[in-house]
């Protein structure tokens, strides 16, 4: 696809409810007593993929609207094994999540993925998660996962290797079924959604600044959960906003969770103009409107600590980085080397290819700015859906043009993306 030269980003939008916290919705609906309302739920390649595994599991989930749905919990260990191989397509967080949750259920899953996730390492979820006393077989750490379910899991305490929200998840919603408490200690904060959504569904929950402990429960309930608009698909709009003079764009009703709002506050110190209205909790979630204007950055240094708050919005943030005065870099970020894509190779690959003077080191990139409009050019998502975003933003951003291959890959987390974009673009 093609992506033209645009003036400015102006008008209001929405983006789809929350990729992290729709599957969590429907993975923690699933095992609750009674029915779960899943409001503004962000429909998407990756959550179809959470809506079919819960079904072949035997869960029964009305979709009352596209973004409305009831899910009836079967309880703690109420999920059945389909038989045949769950299919997680492209979701690293519902394999990881599922994984830890069918460790305490009856009966012997496996758990599989498309080409990308059968790449990515799962032994960091087998490892802590087989310690708590769950039989898992990987291939050679990775997926298909092969897991019998038991009723001897065991708490334990655990300090993450790596800061991941999916590790972190899997271990707590395994101890749900397991004996005595479960804690996993995090040097790092990472998004804390799945506490969050705990917590609402009545599980004792037990959080420290750099640790957080699940008792075992009785039983889960939890009525409702209304999720906030994604703030990593308002990424590439508050990005391509802040990047074309004379933009102002309101998206509304976005999550604010400060746990996965590091890129707003990355881009104000480079020197963004972004306002936020309307800040308000719902269901335990902070969302808001948030209003951006074009400004003229500097570059900045992204720290190690910082990059669990943004992790998925660096590729999108190296955009940025190319258009602020001096040099940007990331540190700490290795954790992009196992995302969807190697993504400091395809962020590097895809800016390289229209002008862009990036550097991939091991763990991270750095980048050359100049206030000025690249050339553009063709770059591949390389099926990488944050990647097909990226180029999307950088023709709107371009002198000529930018021809995204494999743009489709927007469509497993956003499938409205092109159409929204187009929408705002003025010529
Ligand atoms: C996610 C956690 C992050 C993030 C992913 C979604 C989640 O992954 O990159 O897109 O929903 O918990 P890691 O936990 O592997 O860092």
């Amino acid at each position: 696809m093609k992506v033209e030269p645009a003036g400015a980003l102006v008008g209001h939008i929405a983006v789809p409810g929350d990729k992290s916290i729709s599957h969590r919705a429907l993975l923690v609906g699933a095992l609750t007593e009674g029915e779960t309302r899943v409001r503004e739920f962000g429909r998407s390649g990756d959550t179809e993929s959470t809506l079919h595994a819960v079904r072949a599991l035997g869960v029964t989930v009305d979709e009352e609207a596209d973004d409305e749905l009831v899910v009836h919990g079967v309880g703690l260990r109420g999920l059945r094994s389909p038989g045949d191989p769950v299919d997680c397509g492209n979701a690293g967080t519902l394999l990881r999540l599922l994984t830890g949750i069918l460790t305490g259920q009856h009966g012997t899953f496996v758990l599989t993925g498309d080409d990308s996730l059968r790449s990515r390492p799962m032994d960091r979820i087998a490892e802590p998660l087989t310690r708590m006393g769950a039989r898992i077989t990987t291939a050679d750490g990775r997926a298909p996962l092969t897991i019998d379910g038991t009723d001897a899991l065991h708490g334990i305490e655990y300090v993450l290797p790596v800061p991941s929200a999916q590790v972190k998840s899997a271990i707590l919603l395994a101890g749900l079924n397991a004996e005595g408490v479960t804690t996993v200690v995090e040097s790092v904060p990472t998004r804390d959604h799945t506490e969050l959504m705990l917590e609402a569904a009545g599980a004792r929950v037990r959080r420290r600044p750099a640790s957080v402990t699940v008792e075992p429960a009785a039983r889960l309930q939890l009525d409702e959960v209304v999720v906030p608009g994604d703030v990593s698909a308002a990424a590439p709009f508050l990005v391509g906003a802040t990047l074309l003079a004379g933009s102002d764009l309101t998206i509304h009703d976005v999550g604010l969770n400060p746990r996965r709002t590091g890129l707003l506050d990355v881009l104000e110190r480079m020197g963004a103009r972004i306002s936020v209205y309307n800040r308000r909790k719902v269901a335990g979630e902070w969302l808001g409107d948030i209003e951006v204007r074009s400004a003229e950055l500097t570059g900045t240094e992204i720290k190690p600590e910082e990059v669990p708050l943004l992790v998925d919005e660096l590729p999108i943030f190296a955009l940025a980085a190319a258009f602020a005065r001096g040099e940007s870099r990331v540190r700490g970020a290795g954790e992009l080397r196992v995302k969807e894509t190697d993504r400091i190779e395809s962020v590097t690959n895809a800016l390289r290819a229209l002008g862009i003077r990036i550097r991939a080191s091991d763990d991270g990139f750095g980048v050359r700015g100049v206030p000025s409009r690249p050339n553009g050019g063709r770059m591949s998502s390389e099926g990488d859906h944050r990647i097909a975003m990226l180029g999307a933003v950088a023709g709107l951003v371009s002198r000529e043009g930018v021809e995204v291959g494999g743009a489709d890959a927007a469509a497993i987390s956003f499938p409205g993306f092109f159409d929204i974009l187009e929408s705002v673009s003025r010529r």
